[in-house]
């Protein structure tokens, strides 16, 4: 296992960062619940630079020493009733498994947070998976009531 670096970075990612976001997804598995699954696949630098220039995405990157240690993927939803113009879906985030439990997801989450405060958002969902609830709860999030519902078309 190799030596924690002593500090990390979070930055928001755009469309000029394509290349980390290739270089990601090729051990993207690496910061998966079971990082002994496959990587999510290969991705080109023109399909990263479309999905980081996506209005609707944001994304954030946690780096420690040149390397990817965490990474927030959320998504911004219009709202058509009252109050704030938006609320957020936070789809996707992890932390390299070698550096879990070190303050990297909560930072995520911080630097989230702030660029909800600066944008007038009030709201952020997550589907969590079940290993990830106490992380979220740590993080303030609550269960809200019914249930998240899934159809997978074939
Ligand atoms: C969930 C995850 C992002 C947490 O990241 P992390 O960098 O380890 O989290 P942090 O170190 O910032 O932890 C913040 C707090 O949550 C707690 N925590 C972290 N993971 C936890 C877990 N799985 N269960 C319960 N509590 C957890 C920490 O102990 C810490 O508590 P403290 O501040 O009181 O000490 C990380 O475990 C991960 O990448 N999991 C695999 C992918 C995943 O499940 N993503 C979520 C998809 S919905």
């Amino acid at each position: 296992m190799p030596v924690p670096p002593a500090g990390f970075a979070v930055r928001r990612i755009g469309p000029a960062d394509a290349g980390a976001l290739v270089a990601l997804a090729a051990t993207d598995n690496l910061f998966d619940e079971d990082p002994g699954t496959a990587p999510s696949g290969t991705i080109t630098p023109d399909g990263a630079r479309h999905f980081l220039a996506d209005p609707s995405v944001r994304f954030w990157l946690a780096e420690a020493g040149g390397q990817t240690v965490g990474f927030l993927h959320c998504c911004i939803q219009r709202r058509r009733t009252p109050g704030p113009w938006a609320e957020l879906l936070l789809m996707e985030m992890g932390t390299h498994a070698e550096w879990r439990r070190r303050g990297i997801g909560r930072a995520l989450i911080a630097e989230m947070e702030a660029w909800m405060r600066r944008n007038g958002v009030a709201e952020v969902w997550v589907p969590a998976n079940t290993y990830a609830v106490g992380f979220y709860r740590k993080c303030g999030f609550a269960k809200d009531e019914g249930e998240i519902l899934v159809k997978e078309l074939h």
